[in-house]
């Protein structure tokens, strides 16, 4: 028993199966919200199931739980895979398993019946909060003394981008989270909204990002069989990421009283992300433009080019929307929740789901049992999402102007009703990919065909 955890690459293939369980669940939850919002007096008596409840149990299910948890996972391996070493240590990679997942099921179990401190991304309540710090540390050790004891002398963009994913969280995390008041993990009044809105945005930008950018740059090479375009860039784009996205948070609250020179720093900053994001798009798209159809013919790489189309599209979105005036129009409606899916899913989701699909062959020996359900996943959640995008910005769009002449908030909703009844529908095919994933990852461990030696070490030594 004890030797499964010491078992090389078990806590990474670990990772990467919890986080499509993840996925399952929370789109689960997505459901239930979804089916709310369109006929509140669904199953009316389940205190667990009402939408104040279900909704924060879907969001941080699927970012810590799903794009977070499987985007650990295919670090793990690419860790000591790119630094030609075995990861420090298997049992504290375990013990990370155990404290991170102890967090997100803190969710389902304890949001769902009322234990949460209510703040947005910052919902987990304080033991939970330890719980993922612990996490975080064992990820830091474990990442830094595998550095140390690396048998490559170069230090590749992903390797920097996995270990600063983690020293960043350990810093920011407490401080939106408030983890020195206990009780509430809140501070009084106005500054509250500041501090949760520091996590709040370090999350997809200083967790989720770093992760997933980390993990295209591992794949797309890879499967391109080239070397990456160009590793100073690479690095250019990741200093440019520490130096702007730290402090931009208060976009999220440019139409409250936070102090004006707040919101010009999160705004110019807003509008610079530009640069980094052009940098890692430009270095990828460089490295594979030569070679579309390895990329696009690989089920895998397709859903990480895929997860850097859509980073494309988020980030051109993202700083328009950060703009005071154009914000007045596009905040508090459906046209920023369009935002955030294609954000978590469609770059974070996207990266994740495809680097899983990579990374499972090289950690079990196993081909996959079915490249065509990985397409089919594609497919159900491409055309799932491009909906979601469609239905959601123009609902936000007929909500954000009617608000701005004057109309009330009740009297725009049976306006937007089709288009939450659509999103509940195009929520259907999300979770159906879901479950073909789940499924797929399944069958590829227990009936995946094992490939010859010759075979794997081919496919390990790929480029
Ligand atoms: C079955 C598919 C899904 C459905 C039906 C669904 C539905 C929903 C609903 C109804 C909300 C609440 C919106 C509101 O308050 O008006 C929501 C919020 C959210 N969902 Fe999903 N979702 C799905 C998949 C996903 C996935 C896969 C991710 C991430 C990987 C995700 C991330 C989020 C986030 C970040 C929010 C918060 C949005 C905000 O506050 O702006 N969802 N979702
Ligand atoms: C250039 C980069 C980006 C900029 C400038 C940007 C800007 C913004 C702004 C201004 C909002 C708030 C909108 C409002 O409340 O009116 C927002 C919301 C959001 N963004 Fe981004 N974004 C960027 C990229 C990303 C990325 C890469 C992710 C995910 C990895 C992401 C995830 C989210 C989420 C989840 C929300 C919803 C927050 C909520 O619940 O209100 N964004 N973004």
């Amino acid at each position: 028993m004890i030797k499964f955890f010491y078992k090389p690459k078990g806590a990474a293939l670990a990772f990467m199966v919890a986080g499509a369980a993840w996925f399952a669940v929370g789109a689960v939850y997505g459901m239930f919200s979804a089916i709310h919002l369109v006929a509140p007096e669904f199953l009316p008596h389940l205190a667990p199931l009402v939408f104040g409840r279900e909704r924060p149990v879907h969001v941080n299910t699927m970012l810590y739980g799903f794009v977070g948890t499987m985007l650990i996972g295919a670090g793990l391996y690419y860790l000591p895979a790119l630094l030609k070493t075995r990861l420090w240590s298997e049992p504290l990679a375990w013990v990370a398993f155990a404290f991170w997942n102890l967090t997100i099921a803190s969710g389902p179990l304890g949001f769902a019946f009322g234990f949460t401190q209510g703040r947005e991304y910052n919902e987990y309540v304080w033991l939970a909060d330890v719980s993922l710090m612990l996490a975080a540390v064992c990820l830091i050790v474990n990442t830094v003394l595998t550095i140390v004891n690396r048998n490559e002398q170069q230090l590749y963009v992903s390797v920097w981008y996995f270990m600063a994913a983690f020293l960043w969280t350990a810093g920011n995390y407490p401080l939106g989270n408030v983890m020195w008041h206990p009780a509430t993990g809140a501070m009084p009044g106005l500054i509250d909204s500041i501090f949760l809105w520091f996590w709040g945005h370090n999350l997809p930008g200083l967790l989720i990002t770093p992760l997933a950018t980390g993990a295209a740059y591992f794949v797309i090479p890879r499967v391109s069989r080239t070397p990456l375009n160009s590793h100073t860039l690479s690095l250019l784009g990741f200093w440019l990421l520490v130096a702007l996205y730290t402090h931009i948070g208060g976009h999220h609250v440019l139409q409250s009283p936070i102090p004006n020179w707040l919101k010009t720093v999160s705004v110019v900053d807003s509008i610079s992300m530009v640069l980094p994001v052009s940098i890692v798009v430009m270095n990828l798209w460089m490295t594979a433009r030569h070679f579309g159809a390895r990329i696009w013919g690989d089920p895998a790489a397709r859903f990480v080019m895929g997860g850097v189309v859509w980073y494309v599209v988020t980030c051109i979105q993202g700083p328009l929307q950060s703009l005071p005036f154009l914000q007045r129009v596009t905040h508090f409606n459906n046209w920023t929740v369009g935002h955030a899916h294609i954000a978590m899913l469609g770059f974070g989701g996207y990266i994740a789901l495809g680097a899983m699909w990579h990374i499972v062959p090289l950690v079990t020996g196993r081909e996959l049992y079915s490249q065509k359900l990985v397409s089919l996943q594609f497919g159900l959640i491409t055309f799932g999402l491009t909906g979601f995008f469609l239905v959601l910005t123009a609902a936000g769009l007929i909500q954000g102007t009617a608000w701005h002449n004057g109309e009330t908030v009740y009297r725009v909703l049976p306006q937007i009703a089709p288009f939450m009844a659509s999103r509940a529908a195009l929520g259907v095919f999300i979770l159906t990919g879901s479950l073909v994933g789940l499924f797929n990852l399944f069958m590829t461990l227990r009936h995946g065909r094992v490939m010859e030696v010759q075979q794997l070490r081919h496919a390990e030594e790929a480029a």
